[in-house]
């Protein structure tokens, strides 16, 4: 199995499943233009973020990594109107062009982008009293165990825990790695196994975008 024919496969489903979206299709091609890195999750996968969210029926979403607001678009349309998504972005450029790709998307009203540091803002929005049914952490890997716990504070009973690239092309098994991004995700995946609180998995996927994977959580206790 190679990378193209994983990509052949993204693009039949893709076009079988997830339609041309101007305002999706825009953000890719404005956060291309503007350098950024190509670290969006793809267009099937987002659309795996948006059936979560409305199978879960969140009414409020928590995204930890905004990069140019792709999945943001995607997890915010989950929402009814009157509800929020609040998602967090260290890179003041990342930041500029998210709030265009959502303004364009018409989300600004839903989407409230948070810039700084996440383990920063992070407990800012503890400390307004948010929960959220559905978080997504996809921001700096070495800081996945620290955004976890996180993640719990702000749960209640059933809100669901996403964890992008959990498999990282096959080296999370690599217990000696000297790579910081893989020792992140190895102690988060740690913790989903050692907190009795939530009950998780994680999958691995092929696609345009490599060999990586999701971990998902429920969380099964009132924090
Ligand atoms: N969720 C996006 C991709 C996010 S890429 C999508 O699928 O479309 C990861 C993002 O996390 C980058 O934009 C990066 O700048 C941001 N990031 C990295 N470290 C961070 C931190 N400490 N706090 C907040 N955001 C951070
Ligand atoms: C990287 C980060 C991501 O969130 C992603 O989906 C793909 C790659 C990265 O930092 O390399
Ligand atoms: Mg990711």
């Amino acid at each position: 199995m190679t990378q193209e024919q994983w990509t052949a496969v993204d693009h039949y489903f893709t076009d079988l499943l997830v339609p041309p979206d101007p305002a999706l299709d825009a953000a890719l091609q404005t956060s291309a233009a503007a350098g950024l890195p190509p670290h969006n999750v793809s267009p099937n996968q987002g659309k795996l973020l948006l059936l979560l969210a409305q199978i879960q029926g969140a009414r409020t979403i928590l995204e930890i990594g905004t990069l140019g607001g792709y999945s943001t678009i995607w997890l915010a349309r989950a929402l009814p109107s009157d509800r929020r998504l609040i998602t967090l972005e260290v890179d003041p450029k990342h930041a500029e062009i998210a709030r265009v790709n959502i303004a364009h998307a018409g989300l600004s009203d839903i989407v409230d982008l948070r810039l700084g540091q996440a383990l920063s803002t992070l407990p800012q929005i503890a400390a307004e009293g948010h929960t959220f049914d559905l978080i997504f952490i996809d921001a700096d890997k070495p800081n996945n165990p620290d955004y976890f716990t996180w993640a719990l504070k702000l749960s209640r009973s059933g809100s669901l825990i996403i964890a992008d690239n959990v498999v990282r092309n096959g080296a999370v098994v690599d217990s000696s790695s000297s790579d910081p991004s893989v020792q992140g995700v190895r102690r988060f995946n740690e913790l989903l196994a050692s907190e009795p609180r939530v009950n998780a998995t994680a999958i691995q996927t092929v696609g345009s975008k490599g060999y990586d994977g999701f971990a998902i959580a429920i969380v099964t206790t009132d924090q």
